[in-house]
Protein backbone atom coordinates (compact mmCIF):
# COMPACT_ATOMS: atom_id res chain seq x y z
CA UNK A 1 0.00 0.00 0.00
CA UNK A 2 1.32 3.03 -1.30
CA UNK A 3 0.93 6.40 0.96
CA UNK A 4 1.28 9.56 -0.89
CA UNK A 5 2.99 12.73 0.70
CA UNK A 6 0.62 15.35 1.03
CA UNK A 7 2.74 18.59 0.51
CA UNK A 8 4.95 17.14 -2.26
CA UNK A 9 2.60 14.26 -3.77
CA UNK A 10 5.24 11.91 -3.55
CA UNK A 11 5.03 8.47 -3.16
CA UNK A 12 8.33 5.36 -3.95
CA UNK A 13 6.95 4.99 -7.32
CA UNK A 14 7.18 8.68 -8.49
CA UNK A 15 10.17 8.84 -10.22
CA UNK A 16 8.14 5.75 -12.96
CA UNK A 17 6.71 9.21 -14.78
CA UNK A 18 10.00 11.05 -15.58
CA UNK A 19 12.47 9.73 -17.66
CA UNK A 20 14.96 6.93 -16.03
CA UNK A 21 18.77 7.35 -17.35
CA UNK A 22 21.22 3.90 -16.62
CA UNK A 23 18.17 1.38 -15.98
CA UNK A 24 18.66 -1.96 -17.04
CA UNK A 25 16.70 -3.19 -20.18
CA UNK A 26 15.17 -6.50 -18.39
CA UNK A 27 13.69 -9.35 -21.04
CA UNK A 28 10.91 -10.18 -18.43
CA UNK A 29 8.68 -7.66 -16.97
CA UNK A 30 6.78 -10.36 -14.54
CA UNK A 31 10.11 -11.48 -13.40
CA UNK A 32 11.33 -7.99 -12.08
CA UNK A 33 7.55 -7.46 -10.21
CA UNK A 34 7.77 -10.87 -8.58
CA UNK A 35 11.54 -10.46 -7.44
CA UNK A 36 10.47 -6.53 -6.70
CA UNK A 37 7.68 -7.89 -4.86
CA UNK A 38 9.88 -10.05 -2.80
CA UNK A 39 12.60 -7.59 -2.18
CA UNK A 40 9.68 -4.90 -0.54
CA UNK A 41 8.82 -7.78 1.99
CA UNK A 42 12.72 -9.06 3.09
CA UNK A 43 13.63 -6.94 6.29
CA UNK A 44 15.43 -3.65 5.55
CA UNK A 45 18.93 -3.56 5.46
CA UNK A 46 19.54 -0.38 7.64
CA UNK A 47 16.82 1.46 10.28
CA UNK A 48 15.51 4.74 10.36
CA UNK A 49 17.78 5.34 13.72
CA UNK A 50 20.78 4.66 11.95
CA UNK A 51 19.85 6.82 9.29
CA UNK A 52 18.58 10.12 11.65
CA UNK A 53 22.16 9.65 13.41
CA UNK A 54 24.30 10.00 10.27
CA UNK A 55 22.32 12.90 9.34
CA UNK A 56 23.08 14.71 13.01
CA UNK A 57 26.95 13.52 12.51
CA UNK A 58 26.44 15.26 9.06
CA UNK A 59 24.95 18.54 10.41
CA UNK A 60 27.89 18.47 13.12
CA UNK A 61 30.72 18.04 9.74
CA UNK A 62 28.51 21.25 8.52
CA UNK A 63 28.91 22.94 10.87
CA UNK A 64 33.05 22.32 11.02
CA UNK A 65 33.13 19.88 14.07
CA UNK A 66 33.17 16.13 12.16
CA UNK A 67 34.57 15.60 9.22
CA UNK A 68 33.67 12.62 6.64
CA UNK A 69 35.79 9.87 5.22
CA UNK A 70 33.84 8.07 2.87
CA UNK A 71 35.71 5.20 0.34
CA UNK A 72 35.39 1.88 -0.73
CA UNK A 73 35.52 0.00 -4.44
CA UNK A 74 34.23 1.72 -7.83
CA UNK A 75 31.54 -1.35 -7.75
CA UNK A 76 31.82 -4.19 -5.59
CA UNK A 77 31.54 -7.96 -7.20
CA UNK A 78 29.52 -10.26 -5.73
CA UNK A 79 32.76 -12.86 -5.60
CA UNK A 80 34.36 -10.23 -3.32
CA UNK A 81 31.64 -11.05 -0.65
CA UNK A 82 34.58 -12.97 1.55
CA UNK A 83 35.56 -12.28 5.12
CA UNK A 84 39.61 -11.04 4.69
CA UNK A 85 38.12 -8.90 1.57
CA UNK A 86 35.30 -6.91 3.63
CA UNK A 87 38.08 -7.14 7.07
CA UNK A 88 40.63 -5.29 5.52
CA UNK A 89 38.30 -2.71 3.37
CA UNK A 90 37.03 -2.09 7.27
CA UNK A 91 40.82 -1.80 8.53
CA UNK A 92 41.70 0.77 6.15
CA UNK A 93 38.55 3.13 6.11
CA UNK A 94 39.23 2.59 10.41
CA UNK A 95 43.03 3.11 9.77
CA UNK A 96 42.62 6.38 7.97
CA UNK A 97 40.01 7.37 10.40
CA UNK A 98 42.48 7.30 13.28
CA UNK A 99 44.95 9.35 11.33
CA UNK A 100 42.75 12.04 10.42
CA UNK A 101 41.20 11.97 13.56
CA UNK A 102 44.68 12.65 15.27
CA UNK A 103 45.44 15.27 12.40
CA UNK A 104 42.20 17.03 12.12
CA UNK A 105 41.38 16.51 16.09
CA UNK A 106 37.30 16.11 14.87
CA UNK A 107 35.73 12.84 14.81
CA UNK A 108 35.67 11.32 11.36
CA UNK A 109 32.11 9.96 9.94
CA UNK A 110 32.87 6.45 8.71
CA UNK A 111 30.95 5.81 5.46
CA UNK A 112 32.03 2.45 3.47
CA UNK A 113 31.52 2.47 -0.41
CA UNK A 114 30.41 -0.86 0.17
CA UNK A 115 27.17 -3.41 1.10
CA UNK A 116 25.27 -2.28 -1.81
CA UNK A 117 27.74 -0.54 -4.46
CA UNK A 118 26.71 -3.05 -6.86
CA UNK A 119 25.22 -0.59 -9.49
CA UNK A 120 26.90 1.24 -12.26
CA UNK A 121 26.16 4.15 -14.54
CA UNK A 122 27.95 3.24 -18.22
CA UNK A 123 29.19 5.90 -20.92
CA UNK A 124 27.30 3.62 -23.45
CA UNK A 125 24.32 1.01 -23.63
CA UNK A 126 26.58 -1.59 -25.57
CA UNK A 127 29.83 -2.83 -25.82
CA UNK A 128 30.77 -4.47 -28.81
CA UNK A 129 33.97 -6.97 -29.35
CA UNK A 130 34.56 -8.81 -32.47
CA UNK A 131 32.05 -6.91 -34.42
CA UNK A 132 29.46 -8.60 -31.38
CA UNK A 133 27.36 -6.04 -29.82
CA UNK A 134 26.04 -7.27 -25.92
CA UNK A 135 24.29 -4.87 -23.00
CA UNK A 136 27.41 -3.35 -21.36
CA UNK A 137 28.01 -4.89 -17.96
CA UNK A 138 26.29 -2.59 -15.54
CA UNK A 139 27.45 -4.23 -12.28
CA UNK A 140 26.48 -7.31 -10.60
CA UNK A 141 23.70 -5.48 -9.19
CA UNK A 142 22.49 -6.10 -13.18
CA UNK A 143 24.25 -8.87 -15.06
CA UNK A 144 27.21 -10.48 -15.35
CA UNK A 145 31.04 -9.36 -16.90
CA UNK A 146 31.76 -11.84 -18.88
CA UNK A 147 31.21 -11.33 -22.91
CA UNK A 148 28.09 -13.79 -23.86
CA UNK A 149 24.60 -13.25 -24.53
CA UNK A 150 23.57 -15.11 -21.17
CA UNK A 151 25.78 -13.19 -19.49
CA UNK A 152 25.61 -9.83 -20.53
CA UNK A 153 21.08 -10.29 -20.29
CA UNK A 154 20.13 -8.43 -16.95
CA UNK A 155 19.13 -11.08 -14.46
CA UNK A 156 16.22 -9.77 -12.07
CA UNK A 157 17.11 -12.47 -8.88
CA UNK A 158 20.53 -10.32 -8.96
CA UNK A 159 18.84 -7.82 -6.90
CA UNK A 160 17.53 -10.67 -4.70
CA UNK A 161 21.43 -11.65 -4.42
CA UNK A 162 22.37 -8.28 -4.05
CA UNK A 163 20.15 -7.59 -1.39
CA UNK A 164 21.42 -10.80 0.01
CA UNK A 165 25.17 -10.13 0.06
CA UNK A 166 24.74 -7.17 1.43
CA UNK A 167 23.36 -8.03 4.00
CA UNK A 168 25.81 -10.17 4.71
CA UNK A 169 28.18 -7.39 4.29
CA UNK A 170 26.57 -5.28 6.84
CA UNK A 171 26.16 -8.14 9.38
CA UNK A 172 29.98 -9.29 9.55
CA UNK A 173 30.69 -5.03 9.63
CA UNK A 174 28.38 -4.58 12.58
CA UNK A 175 30.01 -7.76 14.36
CA UNK A 176 33.43 -6.25 13.62
CA UNK A 177 33.18 -3.05 14.66
CA UNK A 178 31.57 -4.00 17.91
CA UNK A 179 34.17 -5.60 19.57
CA UNK A 180 36.71 -7.69 17.15
CA UNK A 181 38.63 -5.14 15.55
CA UNK A 182 40.08 -3.63 18.66
CA UNK A 183 43.53 -3.48 18.18
CA UNK A 184 43.57 -2.11 14.40
CA UNK A 185 43.35 1.89 16.17
CA UNK A 186 46.60 1.06 17.54
CA UNK A 187 49.60 1.62 14.55
CA UNK A 188 51.91 -0.87 16.43
CA UNK A 189 49.24 -3.32 14.30
CA UNK A 190 49.59 -1.80 11.00
CA UNK A 191 51.13 -2.62 7.65
CA UNK A 192 53.69 0.33 7.98
CA UNK A 193 56.84 -0.56 6.01
CA UNK A 194 55.77 1.21 2.83
CA UNK A 195 56.55 4.00 4.57
CA UNK A 196 60.37 3.62 4.52
CA UNK A 197 60.06 4.18 0.96
CA UNK A 198 59.23 7.50 1.28
CA UNK A 199 61.12 11.19 1.22
CA UNK A 200 58.38 12.00 4.18
CA UNK A 201 58.85 8.88 5.91
CA UNK A 202 60.65 10.92 8.96
CA UNK A 203 56.86 13.21 9.27
CA UNK A 204 55.05 10.12 8.01
CA UNK A 205 56.97 8.34 11.57
CA UNK A 206 56.64 11.40 13.41
CA UNK A 207 52.50 11.42 12.66
CA UNK A 208 52.56 7.76 13.55
CA UNK A 209 54.35 7.35 16.57
CA UNK A 210 52.25 10.18 17.84
CA UNK A 211 49.11 8.95 16.96
CA UNK A 212 50.38 5.71 19.67
CA UNK A 213 51.30 7.96 22.17
CA UNK A 214 47.91 9.62 22.05
CA UNK A 215 45.97 6.38 22.28
CA UNK A 216 48.64 5.08 24.96
CA UNK A 217 47.90 8.00 27.13
CA UNK A 218 43.86 8.04 26.28
CA UNK A 219 43.28 4.42 27.51
CA UNK A 220 45.67 5.17 30.52
CA UNK A 221 43.36 8.01 31.69
CA UNK A 222 40.24 6.14 30.96
CA UNK A 223 41.21 2.95 31.97
CA UNK A 224 40.05 1.30 28.87
CA UNK A 225 41.21 0.11 25.41
CA UNK A 226 40.26 2.77 23.26
CA UNK A 227 37.76 0.87 21.02
CA UNK A 228 35.78 0.75 24.31
CA UNK A 229 35.94 4.36 24.76
CA UNK A 230 35.57 5.36 21.05
CA UNK A 231 31.65 4.22 19.69
CA UNK A 232 33.10 3.71 16.15
CA UNK A 233 30.44 3.92 14.33
CA UNK A 234 30.32 2.49 10.53
CA UNK A 235 28.03 3.82 7.88
CA UNK A 236 27.15 2.30 4.37
CA UNK A 237 26.88 4.23 0.95
CA UNK A 238 26.17 3.44 -2.56
CA UNK A 239 25.04 5.18 -5.60
CA UNK A 240 21.29 5.41 -5.68
CA UNK A 241 20.95 4.31 -9.81
CA UNK A 242 18.92 1.26 -9.67
CA UNK A 243 15.89 2.83 -9.19
CA UNK A 244 13.50 -0.12 -8.96
CA UNK A 245 15.82 -1.90 -6.61
CA UNK A 246 16.03 1.53 -4.44
CA UNK A 247 11.97 2.17 -4.79
CA UNK A 248 11.38 -2.13 -3.07
CA UNK A 249 13.43 -0.97 -0.33
CA UNK A 250 11.12 2.61 0.64
CA UNK A 251 9.54 2.42 3.67
CA UNK A 252 7.36 4.46 5.28
CA UNK A 253 8.23 5.19 9.13
CA UNK A 254 4.65 5.78 10.99
CA UNK A 255 7.04 7.44 14.08
CA UNK A 256 8.48 9.43 11.93
CA UNK A 257 6.03 10.23 9.23
CA UNK A 258 8.82 10.14 6.64
CA UNK A 259 9.50 7.93 3.52
CA UNK A 260 13.35 6.15 3.99
CA UNK A 261 15.43 4.33 1.31
CA UNK A 262 16.43 1.05 3.42
CA UNK A 263 19.11 -0.15 1.41
CA UNK A 264 21.80 2.01 2.82
CA UNK A 265 22.46 4.68 5.17
CA UNK A 266 23.70 7.64 2.58
CA UNK A 267 22.44 6.99 -1.33
CA UNK A 268 23.84 9.14 -3.83
CA UNK A 269 23.24 10.60 -7.05
CA UNK A 270 25.83 9.51 -9.62
CA UNK A 271 26.91 12.87 -12.43
CA UNK A 272 25.37 11.17 -15.05
CA UNK A 273 21.63 10.81 -13.01
CA UNK A 274 21.75 14.49 -11.72
CA UNK A 275 19.42 16.15 -14.08
CA UNK A 276 16.40 18.29 -12.37
CA UNK A 277 13.64 16.33 -14.38
CA UNK A 278 15.08 13.27 -13.89
CA UNK A 279 13.80 10.13 -12.35
CA UNK A 280 16.67 9.81 -9.96
CA UNK A 281 16.09 13.24 -8.52
CA UNK A 282 12.76 12.61 -8.24
CA UNK A 283 12.94 9.25 -6.05
CA UNK A 284 15.64 11.14 -4.27
CA UNK A 285 13.33 14.09 -3.00
CA UNK A 286 10.98 12.17 -1.46
CA UNK A 287 13.39 9.87 1.14
CA UNK A 288 14.45 11.52 4.31
CA UNK A 289 18.23 9.68 4.16
CA UNK A 290 21.07 11.99 4.36
CA UNK A 291 21.76 12.30 0.05
CA UNK A 292 25.11 12.64 -1.91
CA UNK A 293 24.86 14.41 -5.35
CA UNK A 294 27.80 14.36 -7.25
CA UNK A 295 29.10 17.85 -9.45
CA UNK A 296 31.38 17.49 -12.13
CA UNK A 297 32.16 19.98 -14.62
CA UNK A 298 29.48 20.32 -16.82
CA UNK A 299 26.94 21.63 -13.66
CA UNK A 300 25.85 25.12 -13.41
CA UNK A 301 25.17 27.58 -11.02
CA UNK A 302 21.40 27.69 -11.76
CA UNK A 303 21.17 23.81 -11.67
CA UNK A 304 23.04 23.36 -8.31
CA UNK A 305 20.49 25.99 -7.22
CA UNK A 306 17.55 24.30 -8.60
CA UNK A 307 18.81 20.71 -6.74
CA UNK A 308 19.25 22.48 -4.22
CA UNK A 309 16.01 23.59 -3.55
CA UNK A 310 14.04 20.39 -4.58
CA UNK A 311 16.57 18.16 -2.83
CA UNK A 312 15.90 20.20 0.69
CA UNK A 313 13.39 22.80 0.41
CA UNK A 314 13.37 22.56 4.69
CA UNK A 315 17.02 23.79 4.60
CA UNK A 316 17.57 20.78 7.16
CA UNK A 317 20.66 20.18 8.55
CA UNK A 318 22.88 16.95 7.42
CA UNK A 319 20.42 16.34 4.47
CA UNK A 320 22.37 17.51 1.43
CA UNK A 321 26.48 16.03 0.91
CA UNK A 322 27.70 17.82 -2.42
CA UNK A 323 30.48 15.88 -3.48
CA UNK A 324 32.92 17.73 -6.12
CA UNK A 325 34.79 16.00 -8.49
CA UNK A 326 36.34 18.33 -11.15
CA UNK A 327 40.22 16.46 -11.34
CA UNK A 328 43.22 18.42 -10.41
CA UNK A 329 43.50 20.43 -13.63
CA UNK A 330 39.93 21.82 -13.43
CA UNK A 331 39.12 22.14 -9.78
CA UNK A 332 40.34 25.86 -9.55
CA UNK A 333 38.25 27.37 -12.65
CA UNK A 334 34.93 25.22 -11.36
CA UNK A 335 34.63 25.30 -7.56
CA UNK A 336 34.56 29.32 -6.25
CA UNK A 337 31.59 29.29 -8.95
CA UNK A 338 29.97 26.50 -6.83
CA UNK A 339 30.41 27.55 -3.61
CA UNK A 340 29.21 31.17 -4.52
CA UNK A 341 25.99 29.55 -6.03
CA UNK A 342 25.52 27.35 -2.86
CA UNK A 343 26.19 30.00 -0.50
CA UNK A 344 23.79 32.48 -2.22
CA UNK A 345 20.88 29.70 -1.37
CA UNK A 346 21.72 30.15 2.62
CA UNK A 347 21.05 26.27 2.89
CA UNK A 348 23.66 24.06 4.68
CA UNK A 349 25.57 21.57 2.60
CA UNK A 350 28.38 19.72 3.61
CA UNK A 351 31.05 20.03 0.90
CA UNK A 352 33.34 16.52 -0.32
CA UNK A 353 35.98 16.22 -2.66
CA UNK A 354 36.16 13.33 -4.68
CA UNK A 355 39.65 13.34 -6.11
CA UNK A 356 39.06 10.01 -8.06
CA UNK A 357 36.67 10.43 -10.43
CA UNK A 358 38.14 13.95 -12.44
CA UNK A 359 41.60 12.50 -12.84
CA UNK A 360 41.32 9.32 -14.38
CA UNK A 361 43.50 8.47 -17.23
CA UNK A 362 43.61 5.69 -20.43
CA UNK A 363 47.00 4.62 -20.99
CA UNK A 364 47.62 3.76 -24.43
CA UNK A 365 47.72 -0.32 -23.58
CA UNK A 366 43.98 0.74 -22.73
CA UNK A 367 44.44 0.40 -18.79
CA UNK A 368 42.83 2.89 -17.01
CA UNK A 369 44.64 4.49 -13.95
CA UNK A 370 44.92 7.64 -11.95
CA UNK A 371 48.13 9.57 -10.52
CA UNK A 372 48.53 9.55 -7.00
CA UNK A 373 50.06 13.15 -6.93
CA UNK A 374 47.11 14.58 -9.36
CA UNK A 375 44.64 13.07 -6.29
CA UNK A 376 46.88 14.30 -3.54
CA UNK A 377 47.01 17.97 -5.78
CA UNK A 378 43.23 18.09 -6.11
CA UNK A 379 42.96 17.50 -2.67
CA UNK A 380 45.22 20.40 -1.44
CA UNK A 381 43.38 22.45 -3.65
CA UNK A 382 39.88 21.82 -2.28
CA UNK A 383 41.16 22.53 1.37
CA UNK A 384 42.42 25.77 0.01
CA UNK A 385 39.58 26.73 -2.07
CA UNK A 386 37.12 26.12 0.59
CA UNK A 387 39.29 28.10 2.84
CA UNK A 388 39.90 31.16 0.77
CA UNK A 389 36.31 31.61 -0.11
CA UNK A 390 35.17 31.22 3.71
CA UNK A 391 33.73 28.08 2.91
CA UNK A 392 34.66 24.71 4.20
CA UNK A 393 35.87 21.51 2.93
CA UNK A 394 33.80 18.71 5.05
CA UNK A 395 34.72 14.99 3.79
CA UNK A 396 37.08 13.43 1.03
CA UNK A 397 35.51 10.44 -0.63
CA UNK A 398 38.08 7.66 -2.18
CA UNK A 399 38.26 4.73 -4.53
CA UNK A 400 40.00 2.35 -2.48
CA UNK A 401 40.91 -0.98 -1.35
CA UNK A 402 42.73 -2.81 1.60
CA UNK A 403 44.24 -5.17 -0.81
CA UNK A 404 47.57 -4.16 -2.36
CA UNK A 405 46.53 -3.77 -5.83
CA UNK A 406 48.65 -1.72 -8.58
CA UNK A 407 45.97 0.27 -9.86
CA UNK A 408 47.03 3.64 -9.49
CA UNK A 409 50.61 5.07 -9.58
CA UNK A 410 52.68 6.85 -7.40
CA UNK A 411 52.71 7.00 -3.51
CA UNK A 412 55.74 5.87 -1.76
CA UNK A 413 56.73 3.19 -3.35
CA UNK A 414 56.58 5.20 -6.62
CA UNK A 415 54.12 2.49 -8.20
CA UNK A 416 54.74 3.52 -12.36
CA UNK A 417 52.67 2.48 -15.58
CA UNK A 418 54.34 -0.81 -16.12
CA UNK A 419 53.73 -2.43 -12.71
CA UNK A 420 49.91 -1.70 -13.21
CA UNK A 421 49.82 -5.11 -14.50
CA UNK A 422 51.25 -6.62 -11.83
CA UNK A 423 47.90 -6.77 -9.84
CA UNK A 424 45.47 -5.26 -11.49
CA UNK A 425 41.76 -6.19 -9.99
CA UNK A 426 39.03 -3.97 -11.13
CA UNK A 427 36.79 -4.26 -13.29
CA UNK A 428 35.73 -0.56 -13.74
CA UNK A 429 37.73 2.28 -11.79
CA UNK A 430 41.21 1.74 -10.02
CA UNK A 431 41.61 2.28 -6.62
CA UNK A 432 44.47 3.21 -4.35
CA UNK A 433 46.08 0.31 -2.87
CA UNK A 434 46.45 -0.46 0.92
CA UNK A 435 49.61 1.83 1.37
CA UNK A 436 48.49 4.70 -1.14
CA UNK A 437 45.07 4.93 0.80
CA UNK A 438 47.01 5.04 4.30
CA UNK A 439 49.48 7.67 3.21
CA UNK A 440 46.90 9.73 1.71
CA UNK A 441 44.93 9.42 5.27
CA UNK A 442 48.82 10.39 6.49
CA UNK A 443 49.05 13.70 4.23
CA UNK A 444 45.31 14.61 4.76
CA UNK A 445 46.41 14.18 8.67
CA UNK A 446 49.70 16.24 8.26
CA UNK A 447 48.64 19.73 6.62
CA UNK A 448 45.67 20.04 8.40
CA UNK A 449 47.19 19.13 11.59
CA UNK A 450 46.21 22.21 14.17
CA UNK A 451 49.92 23.79 13.97
CA UNK A 452 51.04 22.01 11.01
CA UNK A 453 52.54 23.03 7.73
C1 LIG B 1 31.49 6.63 -9.03
O1 LIG B 1 31.45 7.20 -7.93
O2 LIG B 1 31.96 5.48 -9.20
C2 LIG B 1 31.03 7.36 -10.23
C3 LIG B 1 30.60 6.75 -11.31
O3 LIG B 1 31.14 8.68 -10.05
P1 LIG B 1 30.55 9.92 -10.88
O4 LIG B 1 29.06 9.76 -10.87
O5 LIG B 1 31.01 11.09 -10.07
O6 LIG B 1 31.17 9.87 -12.24
CO1 LIG C 1 34.17 4.98 -9.90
Amino acid sequence: MSKMHPKTQWQPSSWQGKVASQQPLYPDQNKVGDVLRRLGSLPPLVTSWEIEKLKADIARAQEGKAFLLQGGDCAENFDDCQSDLIAIKLKILLQMSVVMLHGMKKPIIRVGRMAGQYAKPRSADTETRDGVTLPSYRGDLVNRVGFTPEDRTPDPELMIKGYSLSALTLNFVRALVDGGFADLHHPEYWDLDFLGHSPQKEEYQRIVGSIGDSLDFLETISGRPIHQSSHATFYASHEGLHLPYEQAQARFIERRQRWYDLSTHMPWIGMRTANMDGAHVEFFRGIANPVGVKIGPGMTDEWLQSLISLLNPDNEPGRLVLIHRFGAKNIAEFLPRMIQAVKATGSPVLWVCDPMHGNTETLASGVKTRRFENILSELQAAFAIHEDMGSHLGGVHFELTGENVTECTGGARGLVDRDLARAYRSQVDPRLNYEQALEMALLIAGCRQVGGA
